[in-house]
């Protein structure tokens, strides 16, 4: 076979799956899920879903990537960010810049905690076979660790300062990640997503006008 139909097969499975997927998260939706809170002190899931996964996902796969830190990235336009509501009211209170990062298979980062940020918010976009995990002990020869098992279209909030890594196994993996202007903390996010520097009443009834 040759390069050019493996692309166009390899594509066409691409697109399929992702198409797969968004209508299983569309189904999702309209049976009223929302992500649970699981509050640990590691990552939180925010209460709604993301209204812009489907475009990030296009964006995800479709775009050109930078070198930035060692990672490949591409920056998400503010116009898009807008579009969800839950991230327009977070970037007025913290401006920041939205990305994508594209991690290769068979590739893993670290445990680390990350320096250039305090805390995020990470969604996931598209992956294969790929685990996020938090340890409260990166430098023990063995350690506990606790798994971010990412669901479609749900944002995390994301302490960057516990020890994580991330393994990829296979195929490309696509992360909407924030990186804030100022020093946002992880206890930052949680404040303002659950008791509200925007007023938590006013909040739901914006999020679910936008629903409608
Ligand atoms: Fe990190």
């Amino acid at each position: 076979m040759s390069a050019i139909l493996e692309k166009a097969a390899y594509d066409a499975a691409y697109e399929a799956a992702t198409a797969a997927w968004s209508r299983y998260n569309a189904a999702r939706i309209a049976a009223g899920y929302v992500a649970e809170p699981a509050s640990t002190e590691t990552m939180i899931a925010l209460k709604y879903p993301s209204s812009i996964w489907d475009n990030l996902i296009a964006i995800a796969l479709d775009g050109e990537y930078k070198e930035y830190y060692g990672f490949n990235v591409l920056i998400v336009p503010e116009q898009l960010i807008d579009n969800d509501k839950q991230l327009a009211a977070l970037r007025k209170k913290y401006p920041f810049t939205a990305g994508i990062t594209k991690m290769e298979p068979n590739t893993v980062y670290n445990w680390h905690k990350d320096t250039n940020r305090s805390g995020t918010i990470n969604m996931m976009l598209w992956n294969e076979e790929s685990h996020c995990l938090f340890t409260q002990d990166a430098e023990a020869r063995v350690s506990q660790v606790e798994e971010l098992i990412y669901e479609p279209a749900t944002y995390y909030i994301f302490n960057t300062q516990t020890s994580h890594m991330v393994v990829n196994l296979d195929g490309d993996r696509y992360m909407f990640t924030l990186e804030f202007v100022d020093n946002v903390t992880y206890e930052n996010l949680v404040d303002f997503f659950e008791l509200g520097n925007v007023k938590a009443e006013e909040f739901d009834n914006w999020c679910k006008e936008s629903d409608d």
